[in-house]
């Protein structure tokens, strides 16, 4: 199998051979938002340029469109191990989550408890409390643990019970970047008849994802997460989707899927453009994943990933390693070299003596790219008590180099 190729794969992401003032760009910002491979930006061009059109025409840029809809949508449902009439595009997932929870809480009623987490980014969090208030309906919240990042599996027997009708969780987490036993938590939803929602946001750039594994009805993700456009993509698996009756549509819209859950015209371009993220990630199995040629689309992407994992994996130890010698920078989150596999390479930290945003604004004079604040993790943010303050954060992706992670621990080390 090649050795991974920095040179090769940072050449696939037009944005990264940018400078400003003779000085390169380090995107420490993946979490936020990664930027986006070569593949993406031809296909959304493509979309906007040589078949802009809406669909369901009896011409050929129509017909383009209608192809390309079916495409992108067996290539998504192969992205989540599904099939193509189980994804949904949309807006980001914040939105597809409201929209869902409108049908979902319509089964809902007093006496009846939803179970949520302390360690979701708030749109898996903030529309079920709202949904919940509006059909008064008691919400559980599953904790973890300050000190070891993880969830609390014990209390899951305590919260979940036979009124359960929603156990929403986190695969891993945007503040801590842990990844979570989701399987042993949607197991545990569905064994009373819950709907499971499982949130990727944050692992879907990083480990395949496998919707069928996890056992969950909705597993949501952001393609703009994985060097892609502004849009959301979710997995809702197909008896679920066909049992939310009558589905939030217009009426001369189909009820098939795709279009049974996803209202109005969709960003055609970001479809697209999102295929060509599918495209990156199987270019990447093939290069340095050992994936041949004739390997399904889902092979090459699952092997890319892994490479991309591997990669990963390294700058995650070396920043681990470099940041336990540096006593004025409080990780939060699991430091343990060992426990590695246990967590996405998405590190918040604060600074002894300096606010978040005087600690980013120096990585900035340097043009590195970090975020300061809480990242719509509240629930995390206020059980580390870090909710006013907010942290630092900075995220890798297969893209970083070890280089970079050398010239954060030089920043960080200017800090002390
Ligand atoms: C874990 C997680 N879930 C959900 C979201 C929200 O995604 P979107 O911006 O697509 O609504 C984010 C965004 O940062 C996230 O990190």
């Amino acid at each position: 199998m090649p050795a991974w190729n920095d040179v090769a794969v940072r050449a696939a992401f037009p944005a990264l051979a940018l400078t400003d003032g003779g000085l390169p760009r380090l995107y420490g910002d993946a979490p936020g938002g990664t930027q986006v491979c070569e593949r993406a930006v031809t296909r959304m061009r493509e979309a906007l340029v040589e078949h802009c059109a809406n669909e369901g025409g009896l011409f050929r840029t129509s017909q383009a469109t209608d192809e390309w809809m079916l495409r992108v949508h067996a290539a998504a449902g192969e992205f989540f191990n599904a099939d193509g009439d189980e994804v949904v595009f949309g807006l980001n997932t914040t939105t597809l989550v409201f929209h869902f929870s409108r049908m979902i809480a319509r089964q809902w009623s007093r006496g009846d408890n939803i179970v949520l987490t302390r360690m979701d980014h708030d749109s898996n969090v903030g529309p079920w409390i709202l949904a919940a208030e509006e059909r008064g309906v008691e919400v559980r919240l599953l904790d973890f643990d300050p000190l070891t990042y993880r969830y609390q599996y014990d209390e899951l027997d305590h919260l979940i019970d036979a009124r359960t009708r929603l156990v929403a969780c986190n695969h891993a987490s945007n503040f801590l970047g842990t990844i979570n036993d989701v399987q042993r938590i949607v197991a545990a939803g569905r064994a009373v008849g819950a709907v499971t929602v499982v949130d990727g946001v944050q692992s879907a750039p990083h480990l395949p994802l496998d919707a069928r594994a996890i056992g969950c009805d909705i597993l949501s993700t952001s393609p703009y997460k994985y060097f892609g456009p502004h849009a959301g993509l979710m997995y809702v698996r197909r008896d679920f989707a066909n049992a939310m009756v009558p589905p939030l549509k217009v009426r001369p819209s189909p009820m098939t899927m795709p279009h049974r859950h996803a209202p109005g015209t969709p960003s055609f371009e970001a479809q697209l453009a999102t295929y060509g993220c599918f495209e990156h990630l199987a270019w990447l199995g093939e290069q340095f994943g050992g994936a041949p040629e004739q390997a399904s689309l889902r092979q090459k992407m699952v092997a890319g990933l892994t490479a991309a994992t591997v990669h990963e994996t390294a700058l995650s130890v070396q920043f681990l390693n470099g940041v336990s010698a540096l006593p004025h920078v409080k990780l939060h989150g699991i430091t343990n070299i060992q426990d590695v596999a246990e967590r996405v390479p998405t590190f918040s930290f604060s600074v002894q003596g300096r606010s978040p945003e005087a600690v980013a604004q120096q990585f900035a004079a340097r043009n590195q790219f970090v975020w300061a604040g809480s990242f719509y993790a509240m629930e995390v943010a206020q059980r580390l008590g870090v909710w006013e303050s907010g942290v630092v954060r900075f995220g890798l992706a297969h893209y970083n180099t070890a280089a970079e992670v050398d010239a954060l621990l030089d920043t960080l080390e200017s800090l002390r």
